[in-house]
């Protein structure tokens, strides 16, 4: 008989989760409605989509969605599937249309959406008054919108439940770990570019193990010495980015979490060694650096490194600044894509270097990340077999040994390595999957409320 989701997760007792919710296709297809269909997912930037008319295509758990800019600067999230009989409409990753034309039979939409209407023409829907006799009802048979939309500082989130509290209240105090990475220089929140694509990749692996890595898991070193023996960080110079007093900071309640420094930089954060040390890349990264400080100085608890905002969304907030977020294909395969920001005012040679460092650090090809993906894919394929999947994964480092931080009314924090984040993060994924609606997942009172930064942008 199948296990309840409390017997399969116990993090806070024995510290451990069963190695089914990492393997298991039932589990997999309730995930899919009650965390894809739920969660405020973070679908793309919109320097993805600058113009009017641009689009990108995203996706929801395993819906495909197209993000899009209409005609009139308007941010819309619709799924990608042709009302009439099915059709994958967008098929190019990204571009610029006035027209979602359906190459089967040839219906029509704006990029906003509607089922458009062009008489007598070849689009629209073709044969709109000849064979359907004009009783077509096309306001009715627009591409499926996904209700709940927001852009905060750049970043596009949706989710397809009306019922969800507002992303502001779903990210709670991790918003402001949040505006560290999208507050760009002098704090203005409208200056990112995205650089170099969006890179996309599959891994073998269940797609939790992702953001459980990048919410906590600085355990993991070990997996990347061989980048340390050699001595050259991803910047071609250097050593990769490990400097003072690590400590992981979470939002228990909401089941993100970030990695970090304390204390919240003393002193010049030092990235120049790590990926790039142009005399400009220097002189432009210490007044980032100095501006952070005067913005965030008194409320933030430690320099950000990475973290995770429950389910899917990784970022890294220092530099480079990336976002990664995954998308599930099955139980045992994810597809994982990420993009990586610059201020659209930095020197060339600042972005130049970023992009060095991009293309050396992350993807199949990068030094650390296909470290990563070796692991994720082998520990699933190790737990899919008739014994192993019996097991359950060790989560009891630093269980117990959680410390409240003072002034942040819903964070803890733990020492250097330990799980606490990633006990986070499955204990939210429990109230998920237990609930049946938003209404049965618990939100803690007042988040968000007192550490809200100055631009409150959302676009
Ligand atoms: Fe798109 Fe028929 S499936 S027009
Ligand atoms: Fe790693």
């Amino acid at each position: 008989m199948r296990k309840s989701i409390d017997e399969l997760v116990d993090v806070d007792n024995e510290g451990t989760v069963a190695r089914e919710i990492f393997v298991d296709d039932e589990l997999f297809e309730q995930e899919l409605e009650h965390i894809f269909g739920r969660a405020w997912l973070f679908v793309g930037h919109i320097g993805l989509v600058p113009n009017p008319n641009d689009y990108f295509q995203s996706r929801m758990g395993t819906d495909p969605v197209i993000l899009t800019r209409d005609k009139a600067g308007d941010i819309h999230v619709l799924l990608n599937t042709c009302t009439h009989r099915g059709m994958k409409l967008c098929r190019s990753d990204q571009g610029n249309t006035r027209t979602f034309t359906c190459p089967y039979h040839g219906w029509s939409f704006s990029t906003d959406g509607r089922l458009v209407s062009r008489p007598g023409g070849l689009y629209g829907v073709p044969g709109f008054e000849k064979h359907y006799h004009s009783e077509l009802d096309k306001q009715k048979w627009g591409l499926i919108p996904v209700p709940r939309v927001e852009v905060y500082k750049g970043t596009v989130w949706a989710s397809w439940d009306i019922g969800a509290p507002s992303l502001l209240d779903y990210l709670g105090d991790m918003r402001l770990y949040l505006d560290y990475a999208l507050d760009y220089r002098d704090g203005r929140p409208d200056g990112a570019e995205v650089i170099g694509g969006v890179q996309k990749w599959r891994v073998n692996a269940n797609w939790k193990m992702i953001p459980e890595n990048f919410i906590g898991d600085l355990y993991h070193d070990v997996s990347h010495r061989s980048v340390d023996a050699v001595g050259i960080g991803p910047s071609g110079k250097g050593r990769r980015d490990k400097f003072g007093n690590r400590v992981t900071l979470c939002f228990p309640q909401h089941g993100h979490g970030v990695i970090g420094q304390l204390p919240f930089y003393e002193e010049y954060e030092g990235v120049s060694g790590t990926w790039g040390d142009s005399p400009e890349a220097r002189e432009y990264h210490e007044h980032v650096h100095r501006s952070r400080v005067q913005r965030f100085g008194d409320r933030m608890r430690v320099a950000m490194s990475v973290g995770t905002i429950f389910p899917s969304m990784s970022f890294h907030g220092r530099q480079p600044r990336t976002i990664a977020w995954v998308h599930p294909l099955s139980a045992t395969e994810t597809e994982m894509w990420r993009i990586f920001l610059v201020d659209r005012d930095a020197p060339d040679t600042v972005k130049d270097e970023a992009r060095r460092y991009y293309m050396r650090y992350s993807g199949p090809g990068g030094m650390t990340e296909s470290d990563d993906m070796e692991n994720w894919s082998y520990a699933t394929r190790a737990s899919t077999g008739w014994r192993s999947r019996q097991l359950h994964f060790n989560y009891q480092m630093g269980l117990g040994h959680a410390r409240p931080v003072p002034g942040l009314a819903h964070a803890v924090e733990n020492g250097e390595y330990n799980e606490e984040n990633a006990r986070a993060f499955y204990r939210r994924w429990s109230q998920f999957m237990n609930a049946s609606s938003w209404k049965e997942i618990p939100m803690p009172d007042g988040t968000g409320s007192e550490l809200v930064t100055d631009s409150e942008a959302r676009q």
